[in-house]
C-alpha cells in the first residue's frame, strides 16, 4: 500500500524538484551575469559608484516607469547610454557601452535580476523584448525620452526608422 502510494508520488516529487531547481538557476544566472558584467561599474549591490556609473537600485525610478521599464532597460543594455543623466539628484555624464558580448537570453536574465531582485519590480523582460531592442538601436536622446516617459519604445523605433 505504502509502496504503491510512493510510486504514484515519485513523478510528482521529481517534477517539483526539477521546477524548483530551474527557478533557482534562473535567478542565480541573472545575479552571476550582473556580478561579472555590470558590478565593476554599477557596484556589487547595484548601489552605483560615484563618478563612474549610477545606482541601479532605484525602486522609485523603476516603479514610476512601470511597464516602460522593460523598454528602457532593454534599450540601455542593447544600445548603451552616453549623455547627461540625473539619478536621484546626482549628475552623471558617462559612457555605458552596449552589452553586445551578452546573448539575448543573458540580457533578459540580468535585466530581470535588476528589476525583480534588486528593485522588487513585478515586470518581466522577455528574450523577445531584448531582440526587438537590438533591432532598433536607440540614441541617448530617445532613451532619455523613454526614461522620462515622453515616448514609448514603439514611437522611438518609428522615429529611429525615419532618421
Ligand atoms: C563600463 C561601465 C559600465 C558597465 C560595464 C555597465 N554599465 Fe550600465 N551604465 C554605465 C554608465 C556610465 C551609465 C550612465 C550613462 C550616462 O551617464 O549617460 C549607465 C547606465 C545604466 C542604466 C540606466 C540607469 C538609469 O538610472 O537610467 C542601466 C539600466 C544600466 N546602466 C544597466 C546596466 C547593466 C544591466 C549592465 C550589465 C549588463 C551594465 N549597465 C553595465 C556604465 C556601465
Amino acid at each position: 500500500m505504502s509502496r504503491h502510494a510512493f510510486s504514484f508520488l515519485k513523478p510528482l516529487v521529481s517534477a517539483l524538484l526539477i521546477s524548483s531547481c530551474a527557478t533557482a538557476a534562473q535567478a542565480g544566472d541573472g545575479e552571476t551575469i550582473f556580478l561579472n558584467n555590470c558590478a565593476a561599474c554599477h557596484g556589487m549591490d547595484a548601489e552605483g559608484i560615484p563618478g563612474v556609473a549610477p545606482m541601479l537600485q532605484n525602486e522609485m525610478l523603476w516603479k514610476t516607469l512601470d511597464e516602460r521599464a522593460i523598454d528602457y532597460i532593454a534599450g540601455v543594455v542593447t544600445s548603451g547610454l552616453s549623455g547627461k543623466i540625473q539619478v536621484n539628484g546626482k549628475s552623471f555624464n558617462g559612457v555605458m557601452p552596449p552589452q553586445t558580448h551578452l546573448s539575448s537570453k543573458e540580457l533578459a536574465a540580468v535585466t530581470n535580476y535588476v528589476l525583480q531582485k534588486v528593485n522588487r519590480s513585478s515586470v518581466t523582460v522577455d528574450i523577445a523584448h531584448i531582440e526587438r531592442a537590438r533591432q532598433t538601436p536607440l540614441t541617448y536622446a530617445r532613451l532619455y525620452a523613454l526614461r522620462t516617459g515622453e515616448i514609448t519604445l514603439a514611437q522611438a523605433g518609428k522615429a529611429a526608422a525615419q532618421d
